[in-house]
């Protein structure tokens, strides 16, 4: 794409004045070095060649500094990962809240750390790999034109400030680097819509002052939010010169992404014709610019595996097909394991390759009616400690494709003797499984079985023995745990270290959080929310401060029922924990 001149010449949207170039524009306060090369791109062509896109979630946005949260400082081999799954740019959200060394009128930012900004753009595009970089946590830090209080002229003074530093330190970087003025931008009037018109013009006009290419730099703007919910009240920048795109962020639906009420199972027909929909809406609203979605996950932490890979492909897909690239969110606990290089949910990051490229890939099939009261998923051959082990029925979603061999780490499974096909149906059989399972194994994972097909990305089974976690006491005092902290709760893992969904029911019958989940279906009444009410990690399960202080205030012992893989009603695999106020 860089060097292919002749081809972005021939482009029909380049302006006389936007042609290759190696000398910076005269405006503006950003000399650049002689040799320093910008070849003028549209925002379409940089969309296309930035696509699909990884965000270096939780480092440089980090607040008070990089490296304060989950991610140590970015290194090389980070982006080296990247590229080598196929992603082909970056966003880099940074925070700049932390870094003013001066105040009013100038703020004037910490030298140090806009090299440090610049060094990690270099780091990127050095590997040919597209930036999109930001003000990212100064959006609630100092930037929030919805508070009642906001001293607007301070937010727009500092926002002119800030972006002409930035751009001053960015101004020579090649057309690869594209900006965004702010993310996720808080508020919901039309009067906070506004405020925010206003600062992507002030980002537009410190852009032009700054000097360097920013005058031609692609540049991405957005609505209150970045949810697709607030593009009404989004206008376009009346002057605007630079190539733009519109980007917005999709977490949806967000009980499914983010473990809320039980909901872990995704793709029915009506969950896969609302992403259409709300892409398609989008896409009617811009017609003649392009579009990213900047940020888009749903926690690998939360959702079953085979739900999370079908919420995977339909999204990349139908944003693909309606020219939509996508950046997948990424902070650092969910996709990229960044000291190893390994991904933690490599088929997902597969069926995206695969997705963009507009390949069928073929997908394990898992329960989608959240009304059912057994949630089957053939991500998984889950075997109960005690049960006699038998063949086990395993259905596609082959989509077009074919069956094409299976393996463990490697090792080929013989037809016929292993495993049986009929249909889009496999079966594994007892023989082969009786390697890894029995009535006694040891509870864990066992073996992960290779499934590929004609076309499309790989599968994965993975052979799970179970039984219900331990832990060594069931009941606590919620008052008892200092003040502010959470109650942790040392778990001993017996199948997948993972918890579904957690009930949590008063001892009189009611629900303690969002009563109006006595309407939702057997797996997902009483249910919390990740995060809020509840969580875990490697060796415990955590009710969260919060949940304790409203057990506190209902005055009620209340039941929290943690629940594990597999889900379903009557199985028997769930642990209680009972809290005293
Ligand atoms: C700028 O940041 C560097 C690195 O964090 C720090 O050592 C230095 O003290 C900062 N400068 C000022 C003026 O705060
Ligand atoms: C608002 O910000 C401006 C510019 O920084 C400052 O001059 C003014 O005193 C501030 N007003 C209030 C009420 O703080
Ligand atoms: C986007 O489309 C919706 C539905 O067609 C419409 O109500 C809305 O005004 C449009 N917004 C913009 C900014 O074009
Ligand atoms: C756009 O340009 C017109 C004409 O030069 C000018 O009057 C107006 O203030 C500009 N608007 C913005 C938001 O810069
Ligand atoms: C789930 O699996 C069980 C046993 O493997 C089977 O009997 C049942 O029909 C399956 N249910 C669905 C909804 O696929
Ligand atoms: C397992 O198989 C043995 C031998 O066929 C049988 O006696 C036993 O009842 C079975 N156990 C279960 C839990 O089905
Ligand atoms: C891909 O899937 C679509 C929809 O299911 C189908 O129409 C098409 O034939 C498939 N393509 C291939 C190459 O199998
Ligand atoms: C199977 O793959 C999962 C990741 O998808 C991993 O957590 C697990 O350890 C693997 N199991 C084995 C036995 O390698
Ligand atoms: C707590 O553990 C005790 C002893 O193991 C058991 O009898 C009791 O049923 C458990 N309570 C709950 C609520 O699970
Ligand atoms: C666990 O709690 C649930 C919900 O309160 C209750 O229905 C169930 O009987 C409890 N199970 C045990 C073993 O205490």
């Amino acid at each position: 794409m860089r060097s292919e001149i002749a081809s972005l010449l021939a482009f029909g949207t380049l302006s006389a004045s936007a042609q290759p170039s190696t000398s910076p524009s005269s405006k503006g306060t950003v000399a650049c070095p002689r040799n320093t090369v910008f070849r003028p791109i549209s925002a379409s062509q940089w969309v296309k060649a930035a696509s699909p896109g990884w965000n270096l979630g939780n480092t440089l946005d980090a607040v008070p500094d990089e490296g304060s949260w989950n991610n140590p400082p970015v290194q090389g081999h980070v982006f080296d990962d990247v590229k080598a799954a196929g992603y082909k740019s970056v966003r880099i959200p940074v925070t700049y809240a932390d870094h003013y060394v001066g105040s009013t009128p100038d703020w004037t930012i910490n030298s140090t750390w806009l090299k440090r900004v610049s060094d990690v753009v270099d780091m990127a595009t050095s590997r040919g790999l597209y930036v999109l970089t930001n003000m990212h946590h100064d959006s609630w830090r100092w930037a929030d034109v919805s508070q009642p209080d906001a001293n607007i002229t301070m937010i727009q003074e500092k926002f002119y400030q800030s972006w002409l530093q930035i751009g001053k330190t960015l101004g020579c970087k090649s057309e690869m680097v594209a900006l965004e003025p702010i993310n996720e931008p808080p508020g919901s009037s039309a009067t906070d819509a506004q405020n925010l018109m206003k600062l992507n013009d002030i980002f537009l006009k410190a852009l032009a002052d700054s000097g360097g290419f920013n005058g031609r730099r692609v540049v991405t703007l957005s609505s209150l939010g970045m949810g697709l919910g607030n593009t009404p009240l989004f206008t376009r920048p009346t002057n605007i010169t630079n190539p733009w795109a519109f980007q917005f962020h999709y977490y949806s639906p967000y009980d499914f992404d983010f473990g809320a009420w039980g909901k872990t199972v995704w793709g029915s027909e009506a969950d896969k014709a609302t992403v259409l929909a709300d892409f398609t809406q989008a896409r009617g609203n811009f017609t003649d610019v392009p579009i990213i979605m900047g940020e888009f996950d749903a926690s690998q932490l939360n959702c079953e595996a085979a739900a999370r890979w079908k919420w995977f492909d339909h999204v990349v897909r139908t944003a693909s097909s309606l020219d939509i690239s996508g950046f997948l969110w990424d902070n650092g606990l969910d996709n990229l394991q960044r000291e190893t290089g390994t991904w933690r949910d490599a088929i997902a990051v597969d069926i995206t390759m695969h997705a963009i490229r507009g390949a069928n890939n073929s997908l394990a099939d898992s329960t989608t009616d959240v009304s059912a009261t057994v949630q089957n998923s053939s991500a998984y051959i889950f075997h109960k400690v005690g049960d006699n082990v038998t063949d086990q029925q395993v259905p596609f979603l082959l989509n077009g494709n074919a069956f094409r061999s299976l393996s463990v780490e490697g090792t080929p499974l013989k037809k016929g003797t292993d495993y049986d096909v009929s249909g889009s149906t496999l079966t594994i059989k007892e023989k082969f499984l009786s390697k890894y399972l029995s009535p006694t194994a040891e509870p864990g994972t066992k073996a992960n079985i290779t499934r590929t097909f004609s076309a499309g990305a790989k599968s994965q089974i993975e052979i799970v023995q179970w039984d219900v976690p331990t832990i060594i006491q069931n009941t606590s005092s919620a008052s008892a745990v200092s003040s502010g902290n959470d109650l942790w709760i040392p778990v001993v893992w017996k199948g997948l270290h993972r918890v579904a969904a957690v009930k949590i029911v008063a001892s009189d019958g009611t629900y303690v959080f969002d009563d109006w989940t006595q309407w939702l279906p057997p797996l997902q009444q009483g249910r919390g929310t990740y995060g809020n009410q509840w969580s875990f990690d490697f060796d415990r399960l955590t009710i969260t401060n919060s949940a304790l202080q409203a057990v506190i205030t209902s005055g009620k012992t209340t039941t929290f029922t943690f629940e594990f893989y597999p889900r379903a009603v009557g199985n028997g695999n769930y642990l209680n924990y009972t809290l005293t106020p």
